[in-house]
């Protein structure tokens, strides 16, 4: 290897894919030098179980629980006071927080950009300040991690650790590809892009980047002020079996049935080599719920494996697709 790569995962749907445990499972794997969370901030939630502990993180990235050096990317934004408490969060539960480094150029929210987001009653953003903190940084007013004494120790410049040895990168997304901020359902998107690019837009080049890896679950959620979800009991039964409650706001996710059109421009829009479809268990539990949407209409399937079939059929036939459960 004379080039660093890096693979990535991202979410194809509205984020709350389980991004956080596939990024997990391939953390511990031990074949990375680095895990870099690439784009958004605290917005983010990700529920981890590690030896049947719940661990939730924001923006902390998943190989801190792994003993794999890990970066905030220059793509993400950092609330300080809120990383500084999640890193307390983290070393007492006995992990090594020191592993953590900091692009130079990140930008930071600041407790305006928290007031103005708390404002919002149009999008149902997570009141993070994430999007005026974007709007900062792409007018040219924002305030950079390199600015922030307390941040000093943690700083790395995104050129000197991708290029200047070969490693091994692992890329761990936030929300969903549908949440993109030019590709998502806009205005009701979140502040960055969410996909493959941003990758590149964290010091990668566009060789280096190895295998793509998306994730759904079975179902669709999704956590915002547009009505989404239409009237039926069977959502409401998956929004119980599945805990679709946010781990940032602890918001009820709207739910409907899995949506393959949308999984499919995700896919070819993000180079996906690998899909994987997660709450397989959670879909189970609910009768008559192997529903997909195919052309914006409801097919209904007959059982668990026509359901898989009919995915495996409509996606292209280069994706390789795994099925899990919520834990594994
Ligand atoms: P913001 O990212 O806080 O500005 O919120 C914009 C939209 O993205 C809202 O609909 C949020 O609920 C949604 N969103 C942001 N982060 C997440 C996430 O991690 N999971 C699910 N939805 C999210
Ligand atoms: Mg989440």
């Amino acid at each position: 290897m004379d080039t660093s790569i890096v693979d990535v995962v991202i979410g194809m749907q509205y984020g709350d894919e389980g991004k956080g445990k596939i990024a997990n499972q391939m953390a511990q794997s031990g074949d990375y030098d680095y895990v870099v969370r690439f784009n958004g901030g605290g917005n983010a939630g990700h529920t981890i179980y590690l030896n049947g502990e719940k661990i939730v993180t924001h923006l902390v990235p998943c190989g801190v629980l792994h003993g794999v050096p890990s970066v905030i990317g220059n793509g993400c934004v950092i609330n300080t006071k809120k990383l500084f408490e999640e890193l307390e969060y983290l070393e007492g539960l006995g992990f090594d927080t020191s592993i953590l480094k900091i692009a130079e150029n990140a930008h930071i929210i600041t407790q305006d950009h928290i007031d103005e987001d708390s404002k919002d009653t149009t999008i149902g953003t997570t009141r993070t300040g994430n999007g005026p903190c974007y709007k900062d940084k792409v007018g040219r007013t924002g305030i950079r991690a390199k600015d922030v004494p307390e941040l000093q120790p943690y700083l790395v410049d995104m050129y000197s650790l991708i290029h200047s040895s070969p490693r091994k990168f692992l890329a761990e997304g936030a929300q969903g590809y549908w949440l993109d901020i030019d590709f998502g359902d806009y205005p009701y998107v979140t502040s960055s892009n969410t996909g493959v690019g941003a990758v590149l837009n964290n010091g990668f080049n566009y060789r280096q980047v190895w295998n793509v890896v998306g994730v759904i679950k079975c179902y669709s959620t999704y956590v915002g002020a547009k009505g989404y979800q239409k009237d039926d009991e069977r959502f409401e039964q998956l929004r119980e079996i599945g805990q679709e409650y946010g781990a940032t706001t602890g918001r009820a996710r709207q739910i409907d049935w899995l949506d393959l059109d949308e999984v499919n421009v995700a896919c070819k829009m993000n180079g996906v080599d690998f899909l994987i479809i997660n709450k397989m268990d959670v879909l189970r539990q609910v009768d008559s719920a192997w529903n997909l949407y195919e052309d914006q209409m409801v097919v209904s399937c007959s059982d668990e494996n026509s359901f898989m079939q009919r995915i495996e059929k409509y996606l292209d036939s280069s994706i390789e697709i795994e099925f899990q459960g919520q834990l594994h």
